[in-house]
């Protein structure tokens, strides 16, 4: 008998091999106590977060949380069925007008999670005979749902606005296309030239799919993301988004103004063929959501917490995602695992949890450290947060 498991030696003989060196295990921590968006209890230890996707920090909004405990009490913990039999309840309509209201546009589709409203979606919209043509570091939902449809996928260079039009201009005349972007990739924090590159879309033909996850909330005047920062929201077909950052709990979705959206409903296979939504948890999306039609001064402050932790990370010498900070998320390149590990850990020892990421999540085989800010980070949290950088860096000569 074969074993299906060597396919994964490497993987465990590397992990194995991380471990040996006695660091603590960056993919396996416990949070015992989460006391607000910025602070958990970590080994005993209180540790200040900065990695998590709580942009907003909506997670502890006392509005939020009634939301939840009530629609608990009233429709019970859970709906046991699919959106298109026993599992839409008034909740997940009020999410969705929510959305509808948030974006300004026609429809709203409620999915369980970010992942699936990517995998839903892409692979029903482009079928056969169809061209996907998609920036080269798209999320794995993206490419998940261009591996369950039976679409052409054509991958371009990431941000590059020629090869987007020169792969355009190579689909067969005729055949359908959808262009498929991110606002901000989420790896190195830096945002899309939607602006030139939905243009260029528009001019060959194609259909445009926005996923907005991390600027959902934080980025563009209403926080609808960089599409809308950039002026060209209107010319997006699909947007997706997620509840599992800005907007504090879990799910996920698709908006869009097309005339025969709502027929997804019956079509899209990870829309039907799973369970919907607890009722508490629509509702506390629903809540956070229209919360963040109105948090200006919430977004302002996260640009000022992102602009201070990118200039003191750089004056400390560390190597930087992008030369700007351009959302909330700022990636801190480290020269391979064992050192990003061994940095991971001291700062967790100073009372710091940040993401190690490695590939194949990252681009360019990179180990990172990222760091994602939080609009409940106080200024004084950022200084704290830099203070422990330097001296973790010092410590395992990083810097
Ligand atoms: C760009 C992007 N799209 C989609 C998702 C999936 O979101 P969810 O956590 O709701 O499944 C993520 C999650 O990290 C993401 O980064």
């Amino acid at each position: 008998m074969s074993d299906l498991f060597s396919k994964f030696d490497d993987l465990i003989a590397l992990r194995e091999g991380l471990l040996s060196t006695g660091v603590t295990d960056p993919f396996n921590l416990v949070m015992e106590k989460v006391e607000s968006p910025t602070v958990a209890i970590c080994n005993g230890k209180r540790t200040i977060l900065l990695g998590t996707y709580n942009y907003m920090g909506m997670t502890f909004d006392p509005d939020v949380v009634a939301a939840g405990k009530k629609a608990l009490d009233e429709f019970g913990s859970g709906t046991t069925g699919s959106r298109v039999l026993n599992g839409t309840y008034v909740g997940h309509r009020a999410v969705e007008d929510a959305l509808k209201d948030f974006y300004a546009m026609d429809h709203a589709m409620v999915f369980s999670t970010g992942y699936q409203a990517n995998l839903g979606i892409i692979s029903t919209i482009a079928g056969k005979d169809d061209y996907i043509i998609l920036d080269i570091d798209s999320h794995a939902s993206i490419y998940d749902g261009c591996a369950m449809g039976n679409a052409q996928v054509v991958p371009f260079r990431h941000n590059d606005i020629e090869a987007l039009e020169k792969r355009l201009k190579r689909v067969p005349e005729g055949a359908g296309k959808l262009v498929v972007l991110e606002g901000v990739y989420s790896m190195l924090g830096d945002i899309a030239p939607l602006k030139e590159m939905i243009a260029v879309s528009k001019a060959n033909g194609a259909m445009v799919l926005v996923d907005e996850a991390h600027s959902m909330g934080f980025i563009g005047e209403h926080g609808r993301g960089v599409a809308e920062a950039q002026g060209v929201i209107d010319d997006v077909d699909f947007i997706i988004g997620t509840f599992s950052k800005s907007v504090g709990t879990v799910g996920g979705f698709c908006v869009s103004n097309h005339p025969k959206f709502e027929i997804l409903r019956l079509v899209c296979r990870p829309y039907v063929f799973t369970a919907s939504l607890p009722p508490s948890v629509v509702a506390t999306a629903a809540t956070s959501i229209r919360k963040l039609m109105d948090s200006k001064a919430k977004r302002d402050h996260l640009w000022e917490n992102s602009k201070r932790l990118h200039a003191g990370l750089r004056q400390l010498g560390f190597k930087l995602g992008t030369d700007e900070p351009q959302s909330a998320i700022i990636a801190v390149i480290m020269p391979d695992l064992e050192t990003g590990a061994a940095m991971w850990e001291a700062l967790l020892k100073e009372g710091l949890y940040v993401n190690l990421a490695r590939p194949p999540a990252t681009p360019a085989g990179m180990t990172l450290l990222r760091c994602s800010l939080c609009a409940e980070h106080s200024g004084e949290q950022v200084e704290e947060i830099l203070g422990m950088f330097a001296a973790a860096g010092r410590a395992t000569g990083c810097i």
